[in-house]
């Protein structure tokens, strides 16, 4: 019997309608939308407004959006795993709160929390349940609400992150399809580069943590950018090494969005043009789980089945790495 790998058949994504423009942000902060162009390639990026939303209320149209693409029920889904930052609370789990308000009965789910690197991590995870013949439809879901923890007073956080969720179903696939190989690393040592740090048991919620402003994003910005430079070219050589793919042989590159000037030093490294990669920060800056699924709804007309495909992100704490898959509709 030929191998079972776990391919994507659907994809869809939801951005929230209000655009948080570089303009806009010129008037909270000092700041200018030349030196945010020219420093991270973000024009603009989306934020859920409103009172009493949160990340699940962005998953909630990407998944129905998906179901119905795929022509299937909510009921059929066999696990939910939902890759995220900005959980709707600490618990009960993201997933858990997406299986009620779709209507998931038959599932059962957990968060993933790997920072940037999440969505990458729960496609991993996800696949091992198909190849093993488990299950038959695993949802993975990359969503944050990073406008719930970014300080709108503090510029070198401020102008690089937006909200969105993106989703992927995985199903089997007996034709040489879905997901081949992955590459997946962390270091701790890293975690205190973007980190929030208060909120959980070290630093529970307090009025003084609230006062020092401790729940919000804070990174060292050129030691975050340092490493993704690095450790993201060298998880996608690894994984073209180790599969015998050269540039050519590649696709498309679907690259974590956190600044276009790493994004172009890992297509330079894997040796791809730039009309192979996937770049979509321009208009959703930084959605932490949500950047690749949205690339791949943004670019799902333009794919083949067949076609070879490497994702590859970094984020806090920190996590790297990168995925081999060949694309299956
Ligand atoms: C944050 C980032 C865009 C900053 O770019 P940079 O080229 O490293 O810029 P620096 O931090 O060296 O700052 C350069 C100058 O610009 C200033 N600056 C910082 N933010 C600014 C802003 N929004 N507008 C204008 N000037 C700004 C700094 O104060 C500094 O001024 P100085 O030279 O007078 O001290 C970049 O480091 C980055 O993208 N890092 C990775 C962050 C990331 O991806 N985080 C998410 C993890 S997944």
């Amino acid at each position: 019997m030929s191998k079972i790998h776990a391919a994507i058949t659907a994809v869809n994504g939801y951005v929230p309608p209000y655009i948080l423009t570089n303009q806009e942000l010129e008037s909270l902060v000092e700041t200018n939308d030349e030196w945010i162009v020219s420093r991270t390639g973000i024009k603009e990026r989306r934020i859920l407004k409103g009172e009493g939303l949160a990340t699940s209320d962005m998953a909630v149209p990407a998944v129905q959006g998906l179901l119905e693409k795929r022509g299937i029920s909510a009921d059929e889904i066999d696990l939910i795993i939902f890759a995220t930052a900005t959980p709707d609370m600490v618990f009960p789990a993201t997933a858990n709160i997406l299986a009620d308000k779709i209507g998931a009965t038959n599932a059962w789910g957990y968060d993933l929390q790997a920072a940037c690197s999440g969505f990458l991590y729960a496609l991993s995870t996800g696949s091992k349940f198909i190849e093993t013949g488990a299950y038959k439809k695993v949802l993975i879901v990359g969503g944050d609400k990073m406008s719930s923890i970014v300080d709108y007073t503090d510029r070198t956080t401020c102008i690089l992150f937006g909200d969105g969720c993106g989703a992927v179903l995985l199903e089997p696939d007996t034709e040489g399809n879905g997901v081949i190989d992955s590459v997946l690393k962390s270091n701790g040592a890293g975690r205190h580069y973007p980190y929030q740090k208060a909120g959980g048991s070290l630093n529970p919620a307090s009025a003084l943590t609230v006062e020092a402003r401790e729940h919000f994003i804070h990174q060292e910005g050129q030691q975050v950018f340092k490493f993704a430079v690095t450790n993201m070219a060298d998880s996608a050589a690894e994984i073209m090494e180790r599969n015998q793919l050269t540039g050519d042989d590649i696709a498309w590159l679907v690259p974590h969005q956190a600044n276009k000037r790493i994004i172009d030093a890992t297509a330079n490294r894997m040796g791809i043009g730039e009309e192979k990669v996937m770049i979509n920060i321009q208009k959703y800056g930084n959605t932490t789980n949500a950047t690749i699924p949205l690339c791949l709804w943004d670019w799902e007309k333009d794919l083949k089945k067949g076609d070879a495909l490497v994702l590859a992100a970094f984020g806090g704490g920190f996590t790297w790495g990168s995925i081999y898959l060949k694309w299956a509709y």
